[in-house]
């Protein structure tokens, strides 16, 4: 039985430089946690949870796209190509289309490697004919792949919202690489669409509080990387939705006073005190398709809901 090949892009990985990441972001005067420390084992289950509640419509709307327009999107891709999965967590979407677009090779990609050691054995027993590999890589910095992917057609799938957790200048250094990486192939892109500010507030603040665990989750994983003494219960999850900048912003709030320390530091919250986690820019159809074309693409094609709540874009 073929086994999944596994590969962990070290310089990416120095725990040493995640360290001193976490502290420069903690030390900054508007505080910050890099959003990659939301998607450790805990968090990576609790992003697979959220994707199942009815108020979090991007997975779903995603989903309803692919089944819908299954035919025109592979054909759009090719067959045999080298699928290359950009933060592929669960590899549930890349696994919903191998029906359809048949890849040769299969690239799983994630900051978290020990997720794609738990599902990527299973998935390559359900799909022998497919060869697959699991790369732990924070692409979000550089975009390197191994020397030994076969010289094919490679198609980049980044679905999910997840371009819209970079900055515009960020996504648009993003897509270069992808550019220059894909040797004659694309990228098959999800882009969440701007829409109403209550289905947004729903959406990254749910009733049930799955988004909150989820969020407040990376205090944890902070803790367990830098020694450092948060106590989730210091903090709420808390959301604003900027207009100007087409983006939602997600932030961690102190509920009252608290010092947090770690060897050889400290940082003072005040009451009401943010930690900005993460952003989640939202486009149109057009300016989506600017920030591929200053990228490198030329070519488009989009799929979308009735709603226009979010696009799916093949771009070469
Ligand atoms: N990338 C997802 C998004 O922007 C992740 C996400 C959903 C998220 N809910 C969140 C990140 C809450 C931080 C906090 O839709």
């Amino acid at each position: 039985m073929q086994q999944p090949e596994f590969l962990n892009v070290e310089a990416s990985f120095s725990p040493e430089g995640l360290k001193v990441e976490i502290i420069e972001g903690l030390n900054n005067a508007n505080a910050c946690i890099s959003p990659k420390f939301l998607y450790d084992n805990l968090g990576s289950h609790l992003f697979t949870a959220i994707t199942h509640l009815p108020e979090y419509y991007p997975t779903r709307t995603e989903q309803h796209i692919f089944q819908a327009y299954q035919a025109e999107i592979a054909q759009a891709l090719g067959e045999n190509t080298c699928l290359i999965d950009l933060g592929a967590g669960n590899c549930q979407k890349a696994e919903s289309l191998f029906g359809a677009l048949k890849p040769a090779d299969y690239v799983a990609i994630d900051f978290s490697v020990q997720y794609l050691q738990d599902v990527l054995p299973k998935l390559q027993s359900n799909f022998p004919a497919i060869k697959m590999m699991g790369l732990g890589m924070d692409f979000s910095s550089h975009l390197s792949l191994p020397s030994t992917l076969p010289a094919i057609k490679r198609n980049f799938f980044y679905p999910g919202s997840s371009l819209g957790n970079f900055s515009p200048a960020q996504a648009a250094h993003l897509l270069q690489q992808i550019k220059m990486n894909s040797e004659g192939g694309g990228l098959l892109l999800g882009v969440d669409l701007m829409k109403a500010d209550n289905v947004l507030l729903q959406a990254y603040d749910d009733p049930l509080k799955l988004t909150a665990a989820f969020n407040l989750n990376i205090l944890r994983v902070v803790n367990g990387l830098i020694g450092s003494n948060f106590e989730v219960t210091d903090f709420r999850h808390t959301i604003t939705i900027n207009h100007t900048l087409q983006r939602v912003e997600l932030y961690l709030q102190a509920l009252r006073d608290v010092t947090v320390s770690w060897e050889g530091g400290r940082r003072d919250f005040k009451t009401g005190e943010l930690i900005h986690t993460e952003n989640s820019h939202k486009y149109s159809i057009k300016s989506i398709q600017e920030l591929l074309s200053a990228a490198g693409f030329g070519h488009f094609q989009t799929w979308s809901d009735p709603n226009h709540y979010f696009a799916l874009i093949y771009a070469q």
